[in-house]
């Protein structure tokens, strides 16, 4: 019978473009769970960011510097492969809504496929953020609307030398 590991690691990955707060209450109580949380940006993927992966990374040490278990990293190719690389046994993922279930469902169970010592361990996002995505908060930054307290200071900031605020 397979035991618990000494030291239970677990790794975050998305594209954080740019971390929310919904991103950062999930990295909260995740990081309770576990030994070692690895928030892990994706690089090279097919969406054409706003931050390159540097900054992402800088924006999320930033935000994760109260936290002595949590650090930040970035992958390419195979989630599973990085967290075998990692010795992660967890992969953690947050849910939203019932629309996000179908997505993640076909991630957990492929990466089960791929690596079965692997598990995906799913949090519901708190309700405050249920409704909060990156994507939601550049389109509302954009287009002028109001997004404090919806991402860290540091990231509205960045936001606001990134975007140009569209006028009508
Ligand atoms: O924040 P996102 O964009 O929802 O995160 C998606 C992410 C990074 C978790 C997913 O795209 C991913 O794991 N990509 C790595 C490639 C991979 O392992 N693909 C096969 C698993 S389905």
């Amino acid at each position: 019978m397979n035991s618990k590991p000494a030291h239970v690691v677990a790794i975050y990955p998305g594209s954080f473009d740019p971390i929310t707060n919904g991103h950062l209450d999930l990295i909260a109580r995740g990081s309770k769970l576990v030994d070692r949380l690895i928030v892990a940006v994706l690089q090279n993927s097919e969406k054409q960011p706003l931050f390159t992966v540097e900054e992402r990374m800088e924006m999320l040490c930033e935000a994760v510097a109260g936290y002595a278990n949590v650090e930040v990293s970035s992958f390419g190719g195979l989630l599973v492969d990085f967290a075998a690389e990692r010795n992660a046994h967890l992969i953690l993922r947050g849910i939203r809504a019932i629309s996000d279930y179908e997505f993640e469902l076909q991630m957990a169970l492929m990466n089960r496929r791929l690596r079965p010592d692997v598990e995906t361990v799913f949090l519901m996002a708190g309700e405050a953020h249920s409704f909060l995505s990156s994507r939601l908060v550049k389109d509302v930054f954009r287009l002028g609307g109001n997004i404090s307290g919806l991402v860290p200071a540091s990231v509205e900031r960045r936001l606001k030398e990134r975007i140009t605020v569209e006028e009508n």
